[in-house]
């Protein structure tokens, strides 16, 4: 019987010792070094794996910094909230992904710096001889590179990618830009961004443009920084009301050109969209991408300029666009008409 019991018992300190607690030892606070994404060992989360180099989980949730791939092989630096989701909420480097044998290197001259495989910088905080000593992650996802005297020289809250977390500010000169999923246009841009008079949201390369104008004239403003706190964005300006935060939230440009406000539902931390923060201002025609190729939008509804010339690309999905039926050219001038168009945006 005695016998027994030890084995139950070794097999508990087996089974115990064989799960990896690397994941407990991450500090949130690093000095100079670096790390090898082939020599760390990583999280999972919603497929994908996250390789830390810090972790902060001081709250109810668990924030990472370090690498984060969803194929294996190609890496990005990023701050992610743990969950079924895993949200970035920053990246270093999101449009142009690392190999496996990069290395992040927070040099003694107190540079970050991302080295790909060849040892080419990917990306890095240009704080070389800045008296950088250390960096840490709060627990909002905001990666801080403090000197000495606990001075904060560079932080990548003010380096915003497509993501504002509850607490962050958009100031001045920074903005959320997205990637249009649908579009023909390679350089296609969609931006947010602050500006003296108000948050603008813009889309390149077409001159569209909409502001959303805050209240307090610039010129009794001491900063022009629109923060986003409980329950509105442009703090302290009210731009947008936003539901209260019964836990973390975040709001993120997407490729589709929405700024969705999300929450992070306990007890799983399951990402709960909660409010489309544009479309209180803004209808579904006034999104630049809310239509395909040679569609438009009218009243809400997308069409082709004429059913006699083009035809829906999918009958039951409007909104993809139109072909022509005869393809455009400029021969033949005299065999064209110019058609005019009312109500439409
Ligand atoms: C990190 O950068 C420093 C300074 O650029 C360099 O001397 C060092 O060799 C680098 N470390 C690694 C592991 O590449
Ligand atoms: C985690 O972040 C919070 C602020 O968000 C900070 O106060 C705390 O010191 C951090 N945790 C550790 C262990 O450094
Ligand atoms: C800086 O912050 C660290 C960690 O919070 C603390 O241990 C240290 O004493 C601080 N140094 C100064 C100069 O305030
Ligand atoms: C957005 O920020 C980037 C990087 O700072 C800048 O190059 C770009 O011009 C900005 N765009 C707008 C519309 O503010
Ligand atoms: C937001 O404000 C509400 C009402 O004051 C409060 O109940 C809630 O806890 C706050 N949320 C956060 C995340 O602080």
């Amino acid at each position: 019987m005695k016998q027994i019991n030890m084995l139950v018992a070794f097999l508990l300190l087996f089974f115990f010792a064989s799960h990896p607690t690397a994941v407990a030892q991450i500090s949130t606070l690093a000095s100079p070094n670096f790390w090898k994404i082939l020599n760390m060992e990583h999280v999972d989360a919603g497929g994908t794996s996250i390789f830390p180099v810090l972790e902060n989980s001081s709250s109810s949730y668990r924030t990472f910094f370090g690498f984060y791939t969803r194929n294996g092989h190609s890496f990005i630096l990023s701050i992610v909230f743990w969950g079924p989701q895993a949200p970035v909420i920053w990246s270093a480097n999101p449009e142009n992904p690392v190999s496996g044998d990069a290395i992040l290197n927070f040099t003694r001259e107190g540079d970050l710096l991302l080295q790909d495989g060849d040892r080419t910088i990917s990306w890095s905080t240009e704080t070389k001889n800045r008296l950088v000593s250390r960096m840490s992650l709060d627990v909002s996802g905001n990666l801080v590179l403090f000197d000495q005297n606990n001075y904060s020289l560079w932080q990548s809250f003010d380096h915003p990618t497509d993501t504002l977390v509850l607490g962050q500010a958009l100031c001045r000169g920074q903005n959320l830009s997205a990637t249009p999923s649908n579009t023909k246009w390679p350089d296609a841009r969609i931006y947010f961004s602050a500006e003296l008079d108000g948050l603008q949201y813009s889309f390149e390369p077409a001159a569209y443009i909409q502001l959303f104008q805050a209240i307090t004239p610039p010129t009794y403003r001491t900063t022009t920084c629109y923060a986003f706190v409980n329950g509105s964005l442009g703090f302290p300006d009210k731009i947008f009301l936003l539901p209260l935060a019964s836990s973390m939230q975040l709001m993120k440009l997407e490729s589709d050109g929405h700024l969705r406000l999300y929450e992070m539902v306990m007890p799983n931390l399951e990402l709960l969209m909660v409010l489309d923060v544009l479309s209180i201002a803004m209808n579904s025609c006034d999104y630049p991408l809310a239509w395909g190729d040679y569609g438009v939008c009218s009243n809400g509804q997308c069409s082709c300029p004429s059913l006699s010339y083009f035809r829906f690309q999918d009958e039951r999905h409007p909104d993809a666009g139109c072909t022509p039926l005869t393809s455009i050219s400029c021969d033949h001038v005299h065999d064209h008409q110019l058609m005019p168009l009312y109500n439409v945006s």
